[in-house]
């Protein structure tokens, strides 16, 4: 069972200090652990060719980017690995423009409500060939190549948002965007940390770096388990009960929408405090949440339920 950190700060930046102590406490537990600093690899930007959908989906192949750079050494380690602890920088309030070119390049084409309808449209049977009295599985028959089954795997994730700031309001986008990251790939939430106002030896770093190890122990007490039985180690619940951010969007009257996941909620006032509550056919409906990300999967073929 192997924890991938992937580091998108600097090689001996504040990033990889956190990452180094979650990873630590990771393989102390008896998890196999790997680290890639990505700073100075080249991840290009997604170019929006679409080969890595169209080859896959309709042309039976693998899913593979057309661009050829460092991406395809860090995803095949992604797919190698069962749990992934990202770290990134706030840079200009959300995460390093790095992450979101390999989140751009790595999400759509592994959208895992695409990935396991192809998967299974593959092992579909279809008449042997060599004799079509009997059925065969279409991969069997050499029809299409069956789907690198590490594209199935159902990851945990956790995230490290590293800011400068001593203020949160210059870090407000940092973590909620590092989970674009996940979110297409369905990896599970096991924790997440959002530090700001650390610095020096200060007593605040040192609390960061004993929560660093707790999540580093998390995520080793994770690996294996089924995700219905991770309790959500954050300290903070946040609003939306999916990905536990507290951003919403105010879209008419007191609906809101909570901008990562996509479901809708209802904003009111109980006793002079804000409560929003989100409905649990709502809450099935994220995008973190396989059926979000079937519903997305489906809209030219399927009329979705009208949002309540
Ligand atoms: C271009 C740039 C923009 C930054 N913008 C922010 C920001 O908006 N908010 C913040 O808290 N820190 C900001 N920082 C500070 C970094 O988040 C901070 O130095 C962090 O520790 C860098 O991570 P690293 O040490 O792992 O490289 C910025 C740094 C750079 C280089």
């Amino acid at each position: 069972m192997k924890i991938l950190g992937l580091n998108f700060g600097r090689v001996k930046g504040e990033c990889r200090k956190y990452l180094d102590i979650a990873l630590q406490a990771a393989q102390d537990d008896g998890a196999e652990v790997e680290l890639i600093n990505t700073i100075n690899l080249n991840i290009s930007r997604c170019i929006g060719c679409g080969a890595c959908s169209r080859n896959s989906r309709e042309k039976g192949q693998q899913i593979r980017c057309v661009v050829k750079d460092d991406y395809q050494m860090v995803l095949d380690a992604i797919l190698d690995a069962d749990s992934i602890i990202v770290a990134a920088p706030v840079y200009v309030l959300a995460p390093t423009g790095q992450l979101k070119n390999l989140t751009d390049r790595i999400g759509p084409a592994h959208d895992r409500a695409a990935v396991v309808k192809e998967y299974y449209k593959r092992v579909d049977p279809v008449p042997d060939p060599a004799d079509p009295r009997f059925l065969k599985q279409r991969d069997e028959c050499g029809i299409v190549e069956p789907l690198d089954p590490r594209v199935l795997k159902k990851w945990k994730v956790a995230y490290i948002s590293v800011g400068g700031a001593r203020d949160h309001h210059w870090v407000s986008l940092g973590l909620l965007q590092m989970k674009f990251f996940g979110f297409p790939l369905n990896m599970h939430l096991v924790d997440e940390l959002d530090i700001h106002g650390a610095h020096g030896d200060s007593p605040r770093v040192q609390m960061f770096r004993q929560r660093a190890a707790v999540l580093g122990h998390n995520m080793a007490a994770a690996l294996g388990k089924h995700p219905r039985d991770i309790a959500f180690c954050g300290d903070d619940l946040g609003i939306c009960p999916t990905c536990h951010g507290r951003m919403i969007t105010v879209t008419r009257g007191t609906k809101v929408e909570c901008p990562l996941c996509g479901i809708t909620g209802q904003l009111s006032i109980v006793d002079g405090q804000i409560k929003v509550s989100f409905p649990l056919h709502e809450q099935d409906r994220s995008r973190l949440a396989f059926g979000g990300l079937l519903e997305h999967t489906n809209y030219g073929n399927l009329v979705s339920p009208p949002r309540q």
